[in-house]
């Protein structure tokens, strides 16, 4: 793992950019996937602003989003969806190729999940994955006891995301499934950048990176990613 500490979320996010730049200049037609939430925000802001600016081209990149909140879709607030339509893709001034974004309030979630591994297997796999890490160790909704070689798949959402999530939406949604990329999609990715900012990261950071690898903390496995940047600020790095 490289292991890159950063003064604070401006430079964390502008790191993360950077790595996602170097895959697209190598790879101009790749597959791209940011997660959601707070940590990537400033992260996809850059992005945008970063082709839009012609810095970063993605006129031949596809994009597929990471993960959501089954029975949430992108007109929700605190919605995966929302996050990327408004953050990210509503921004582009010059758009991706093509985009999927997972519907968690499909009628058939089955089928969407099918959609989700049929994307990934059309323009995959993944050429960057930009994801952030959950107070239980979680990459997307790869909960704690994720099998590592999982594909997209839907999943019970553990106690500790369901006391997070709602910083995300308050008391007007409860879902209690979140729809995933696996395990094995964000361990094919050719580079892994797992962004971490704020001293409440620091402990399950600590535990991902310097702890052994093991299921009851998912990102642990990135240990044994053969590309994978840990870009963390000052107070989530503490620990490393
Ligand atoms: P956060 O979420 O970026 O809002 O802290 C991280 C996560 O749960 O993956």
């Amino acid at each position: 793992m490289n292991i890159i500490v950063c003064r604070d979320y401006e430079e964390m996010s502008r790191k993360a950019v950077e790595l996602v730049a170097e895959s697209l200049r190598e790879t101009p037609e790749g597959l791209v996937s940011f997660a959601g939430g707070d940590t990537p925000l400033g992260t996809v802001h850059t992005f945008a602003e970063q082709v839009n600016a012609g810095a970063i081209d993605i006129s031949r990149a596809h994009y597929v989003s990471l993960d959501e909140w089954v029975g949430l879709s992108d007109t929700d607030e605190g919605s995966c969806g929302l996050f990327n339509r408004v953050e990210l893709l509503g921004r582009l001034e010059k758009p991706f190729a093509g985009v999927h974004v997972i519907n968690g309030a499909a009628a058939d979630i089955e089928a969407e999940r099918q959609a989700l591994n049929d994307y990934i297997a059309k323009y995959g796999p993944l050429t960057a994955s930009v994801l952030g890490i959950g107070m239980n160790g979680h990459l997307g909704f790869n909960e704690d006891g994720i099998d590592f070689e999982s594909d997209a798949h839907i999943t019970p959402l553990s106690d500790v995301t369901k006391r997070v999530m709602c910083k995300y939406f308050g008391e007007k949604f409860h879902p209690e499934y979140g729809i995933s990329q696996g395990i094995r999609q964000i361990m094919a990715a050719k580079r892994v950048i797992l962004i971490a900012n704020g001293a409440h990261k620091a402990e399950i950071l600590s535990r991902a990176v310097r702890g052994e690898v093991t299921n009851s903390v998912p990102a642990s496995i990135l240990q044994r990613h053969p590309d994978c940047y840990v870009v963390a600020d000052t107070a989530a790095a503490a620990g490393l």
